[in-house]
């Protein structure tokens, strides 16, 4: 591999992973929208693949199901044909999941035999993958909290590690391959002042998203349908009626769509922000294509949050959701193409490369 013009096959393979990762996201998002999460009640992540062979086998699985207070309370008279027709998406998730940790440790191997990368890179992908199979380990215990008694929906408590982590291995995955392409940044002129907008902006976008999700893992979607108030409130009267008082921000639906509110309106002014400066910078057609995608997926990302919040249309917030890592994505990619402003991060990713 030559550093300087970067090895594009390892780049462009990182980049399916990605795309791989956003697959999940339409996938899982899908499995939320029709409330099928607590569906499948087994997990055998490397044999389980196969859906049951025989009649006997979807019965065992339906009987796992029938065990939740889910299905008690909401769905008691289900027919084993509905049951499968809830089941189906959700094995078809976890086999994209198991398809995914096949593409990225074989290449791994192959690359690594082939000397295509080296020690350094080899155990940061190795760490990669390991928090790829801690986010798949978090996915099934928020999956079995469907076992404890009254438990209709994903908890909170479950959802926002597993969607953190998610994003995260996300943003690790999009920027090594970035850095694996380009491993020597260029210095983009006059872009300095735009590193920690671009930053903070990533950090923003993670958080509104973790309240995102949060707003519709507790079905805070349905309540409070008006905007910019909450029912003629800047907040909700009973914002802190849970105790202890932490959960409120956790799962407390008027409270959770308030700061995801509050935080979806910092998050886009920030980012239009950083958006409009690296515009103002002279550099090339491609850098200012980003930074224009940018500013136009989050202002699509704010229109949709409020169409979905006013018209209650599952469609709508199923867009919201996929939108969201695009104005991720293309944040990161802005974000890369400043990074050779800042001397350690240049060193750290030129050593990483050789
Ligand atoms: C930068 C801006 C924003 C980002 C990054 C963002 C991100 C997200 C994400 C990731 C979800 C989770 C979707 C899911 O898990 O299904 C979500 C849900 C939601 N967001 Fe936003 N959001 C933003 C702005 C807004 C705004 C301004 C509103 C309007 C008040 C809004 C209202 C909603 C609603 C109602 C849902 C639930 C949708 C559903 O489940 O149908 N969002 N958001």
């Amino acid at each position: 591999m030559t550093p300087k013009t970067g090895d594009h096959l390892v780049g462009n393979w990182l980049l399916v992973i990605a795309a791989m990762i956003f697959g999940m996201v339409v996938g899982g998002g899908h499995v939320r929208t029709i409330g099928a999460g607590f569906a499948v009640q087994i997990w055998k992540p490397v044999f389980g693949f196969l859906p049951p062979a025989s009649d006997a086998g979807w019965k065992y699985l339906f009987a796992l199901y029938q065990k939740t207070s889910q299905f008690q309370a909401l769905h008691p008279a289900m027919t084993l044909t509905q049951f499968k027709a809830m089941a189906w998406p959700n094995i078809l998730d976890r086999d994209w999941g198991r398809l995914m940790g096949i593409a990225f440790i074989v290449p791994l191997a192959v690359f690594r035999w082939q000397r295509r990368i080296s020690d350094r890179m080899t155990i940061w992908l190795l760490f990669i993958f390991l928090a790829g199979a801690a986010e798949a380990t978090i996915g099934w215990y928020m999956v079995r909290s469907a076992m404890s008694p009254g438990n209709l929906s994903p908890s909170p408590l479950w959802l926002a590690p597993h969607f953190v982590l998610a994003m995260m291995v996300f943003c690790a995955v999009l920027w090594t391959a970035l850095s694996v392409r380009n491993p020597v940044p260029v210095l983009v002129e006059g872009s300095a002042h735009l590193r920690p907008w671009l930053t903070a902006a990533i950090v923003l976008i993670i958080a509104t998203m973790l309240t995102g999700s949060l707003v519709a893992a507790t079905g805070a979607n349905r309540v409070y349908n008006t905007f910019p108030l909450m029912n003629g409130h800047v907040m909700p009267k009973n914002a802190w009626a849970l105790h202890p008082v932490w959960l409120n921000l956790l799962a407390n639906q008027g409270t959770v769509q308030f700061e995801h509110r509050v935080l979806a309106t910092i998050t886009t002014v920030v980012v239009l922000i950083a958006a409009v400066q690296g515009l103002r910078i002279p550099t090339s057609t491609r850098v200012r294509d980003l930074f224009l995608l940018l500013a136009m997926s989050v202002s699509l990302q704010y229109i949709l949050g409020m169409t979905a919040l006013i018209s209650g249309m599952n469609s709508i917030g199923y867009s919201h959701e996929l939108n969201a890592v695009l104005v991720l994505a293309a944040c990161i990619a802005c974000r890369h193409t400043v990074r050779g402003t800042n001397p350690i991060i240049r060193y750290l990713v030129t050593k990483a490369a050789e």
